[in-house]
């Protein structure tokens, strides 16, 4: 049993194959009322179960006030107290999305996560943050907020496009650069999943509140972040962050922190040539990022495979425009 950071309350961490069922929801749940809202794709899986059930269809569309306002009124509906364990059964979206919810349905009820894609399962269920989007940009309302457990079920991986699970590998990779060499890996086995998770954990225990350490997770996303904007959201949030990963490495090779020998390893992992987007409007969209101070861009930068730096203190590292365009010169059109 692993235990997360939290103010109230403490979870668990279940991992294992096929093995969700009504009866062990009952007793994690100690027997209070249970509501289930779930992805779209779990429907006949949730109507199985017999409780009271809310389908959502998943995506950042479901990430809205419109749709945390429509759980809330099924809550009240089913005449939902403050002992009412909320159920989330689905990918980040809705983990996200019910997470919010569950922190401010009367002001808290218990909360259990079952995420079912990969990226879910090492990252958006793992850390206790909660959100939805505003049409004023990604994540800007949520919570920190702990579910009493999260359960991890290998057997709900099988179904998932080649998409979704890369956007799970781009994840564990990025962990093999800044914290575990033995995750910059593709082989990913259930022991690899449970490793990354448990290095998310580790992570977040440090600094729950993203206050500095936690920043380290955020390697490949500044980069990766602005590639999804600029390119209208053609490129996955995975592929984005895998070219951010490689962007962001050559960056700290540039800047004399990162082997060329380490950095040829990392460049092994993909096989990118050019990004058909202009430097210029890469950096405009990475002065929109959040970890930006003093109108100043910052980056997570990498010592070697494994490991994040530290700068006095501090997660990330201010970078100038011109030492931007140094390194996207070689994957950037001018
Ligand atoms: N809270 C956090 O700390 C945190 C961290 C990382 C990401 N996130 C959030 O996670 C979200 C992305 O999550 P995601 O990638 O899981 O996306 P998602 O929830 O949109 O799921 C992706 C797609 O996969 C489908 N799906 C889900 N499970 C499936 C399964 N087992 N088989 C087949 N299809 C399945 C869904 O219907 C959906 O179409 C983003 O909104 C992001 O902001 C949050």
């Amino acid at each position: 049993m692993i235990i997360l950071p939290s103010r109230q309350t403490k979870t668990t961490l279940h991992f294992g194959e096929n093995f969700i069922d009504a009866s062990l929801l009952k007793k994690l749940s100690q027997n209070t009322k249970i509501v289930i809202i779930a992805d779209t794709y779990f429907e006949s899986f949730v109507k199985e179960l017999q409780f009271p059930f809310l389908i959502i269809e998943g995506g950042e569309i479901a990430k809205t006030q419109k749709k945390k306002e429509e759980i809330e009124t099924f809550l009240f509906k089913e005449k939902c107290g403050k002992d009412t364990t909320l159920i989330a059964l689905g990918g980040g979206t809705i983990t996200d999305l019910v997470a919010f919810t569950a922190s401010t349905y009367m002001r808290g009820i218990p909360l259990i996560l079952i995420p079912t894609t990969l990226l879910a399962m090492v990252d958006a269920a793992i850390g206790g943050k909660t959100s939805i989007n505003t049409p004023f940009g990604k994540n800007l309302l949520g919570t920190y907020y702990s579910p009493n457990a999260i359960l991890c079920d290998f057997q709900f991986l099988k179904t998932l496009s080649p998409k979704e699970w890369q956007n799970g590998v781009s994840e564990i990779l990025k962990m093999g650069l800044i914290r575990d060499p033995s995750l910059y890996q593709t082989q990913i086995t259930q022991e690899i999943i449970q490793k990354a998770i448990l290095r998310k954990i580790e992570i977040v225990n440090q600094d729950p509140y993203d206050q500095g350490f936690r920043k380290i997770l955020n390697f490949g996303h500044t980069v990766g972040h602005a590639l999804e904007t600029v390119s209208k959201y053609t490129l996955s949030h995975g592929e984005a962050v895998a070219i951010g990963g490689l962007i962001e490495s050559h960056l700290s090779m540039d800047l004399g922190f990162l082997s060329a020998s380490d950095f040829q390893e990392i460049k092994k992992m993909f096989s990118l040539d050019v990004i058909n987007y202009p430097s210029q409007k890469i950096i405009e969209a990475m002065r929109l990022d959040k970890k930006n101070q003093n109108q100043e861009i910052h980056i997570v930068l990498i010592d070697r495979i494994g490991h994040a730096l530290e700068f006095e203190g501090k997660y990330t590292k201010s970078v100038s425009e011109q030492e931007l365009l140094n390194t996207l010169k070689h994957y950037a059109i001018s």
